[in-house]
């Protein structure tokens, strides 16, 4: 009797903390970078994860090392470790997302931009392993800059004719987490609560908080909307600064991918009505790749729900993104054509 109600109670615990969506599907995550500043974090918060069932830690250096010490977590999730070139194609087999926070980082006074002759490679490489080894993965491109390497895995998909505008997804999930703390504090509300859609791209003038469609609604005063915009498009530097040399957000940025890749994950195995911002493909928009609240499902990008109805002072700040989106956009494209 003792063992029947022991193994009862074990069965409730387990369907209760297990859903059946996602017993049925076998997630494996690959992180690509996995030994960095968010690397590590981050493959910690997706191993504590019952959506990832197997993780795949890659990196040029450290990744034994920082598999061995994941693996002895008592949780349900397997960790694999790949160190180095000749591994990175074994890395990447059979899993069906790839989170990548592989490259350089910035010091003060850089901009995201200036890391491009760097991280644009390391993308690029990355992202014709994957169109090699897991051409159906959805990718989740956190390594900057963003406006730029998500345009460069596109076009390396495409080079090998296997290219899904649903699948290619850059990481601006941070900015949302920034807004949404930055205007509770500022209007005294429940963090938990609140949230900012944040649009157009990740860097600088293109990131474009949304606040007149907060919620819950909220009034700002002309002065809180100028600087509660500032303090959003600049919280990157203001972490480089606080840093001093040290590089950029890395646990901000680890909470961030993590709830991301859930997210994903959640709308993989069946979630309905999951939706995050991202950067992608865009269609009908003024630039051929940008930011929105996105609907995912099975397949990656549902659709994109567009940018909804916004007031003359955000219309202003597209317009501003726009044109510096464009030149991003158009320097990753030209790079893959010219070196791939
Ligand atoms: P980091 O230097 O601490 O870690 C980067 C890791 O990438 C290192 O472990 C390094 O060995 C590895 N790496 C280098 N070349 C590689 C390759 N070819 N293949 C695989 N791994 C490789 O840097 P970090 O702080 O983790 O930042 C990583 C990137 O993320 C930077 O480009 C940074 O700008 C970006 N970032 C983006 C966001 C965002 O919101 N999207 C936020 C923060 C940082
Ligand atoms: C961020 O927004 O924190 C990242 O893009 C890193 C950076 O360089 O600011």
């Amino acid at each position: 009797h003792l063992l029947k109600t022991a193994r009862n109670k074990f069965y409730t615990n387990f369907n209760k903390k297990f859903s059946v969506s996602q017993l049925a599907n076998a997630n494996k995550v690959a992180v690509m970078g996995a030994s960095g500043g968010i690397g590590q974090p981050l493959s910690l918060l997706l191993k504590q994860s019952p959506l990832v069932d197997q993780l795949s830690l890659y990196d040029i250096q450290h990744t034994k090392g920082v598999g061995a010490d994941l693996s002895h977590i008592e949780t349900k999730c397997k960790v694999q470790s790949y160190v180095g070139q000749d591994q990175l194609l074994e890395s990447l087999e059979g899993v069906n997302v790839v989170v990548i926070p592989a490259g350089v980082p910035r010091k003060p006074g850089m901009t995201r931009d200036d890391l491009f002759n760097v991280n644009a490679t390391i993308v690029a490489d990355i992202a014709t392993a994957i169109a090699k080894v897991s051409p159906e993965a959805i990718l989740c491109i956190i390594s900057n800059p963003v406006n730029s390497t998500v345009p460069i895995a596109s076009e390396i998909m495409k080079k090998h004719g296997v290219y899904s505008s649903k699948k290619i997804l850059g990481v601006t999930t941070l900015d949302i987490v920034r807004a949404n703390t930055f205007v509770a504090e500022l209007k005294g509300l429940d963090v938990t609560k609140t949230s900012v859609p944040v649009v157009g791209g990740h860097s600088g003038n293109t990131i474009v908080p949304l606040l007149s469609q907060a919620s819950p609604t909220v009034q700002f005063t002309k002065e809180e909307l100028d600087s509660l915009t500032k303090r959003i498009q600049n919280a990157g530097t203001e972490v480089v600064e606080a840093k001093a040399g040290a590089g950029s957000a890395t646990l901000s940025m680890a909470f961030a991918g993590a709830r991301f890749t859930f997210s994903v994950l959640e709308a993989l195995n069946g979630k309905q009505g999951v939706v995050e911002c991202a950067y992608v493909a865009a269609e009908g928009l003024e630039t051929s790749y940008f930011a929105t609240p996105i609907l995912f499902g099975k397949h990656g990008v549902e659709k994109s729900l567009g940018i909804g109805k916004i007031t003359d002072y955000e219309q202003q700040l597209i317009q501003t993104a726009v044109k510096e989106l464009k030149g991003n956009i158009e320097k990753g494209i030209k790079f893959v054509n010219e070196v791939y």
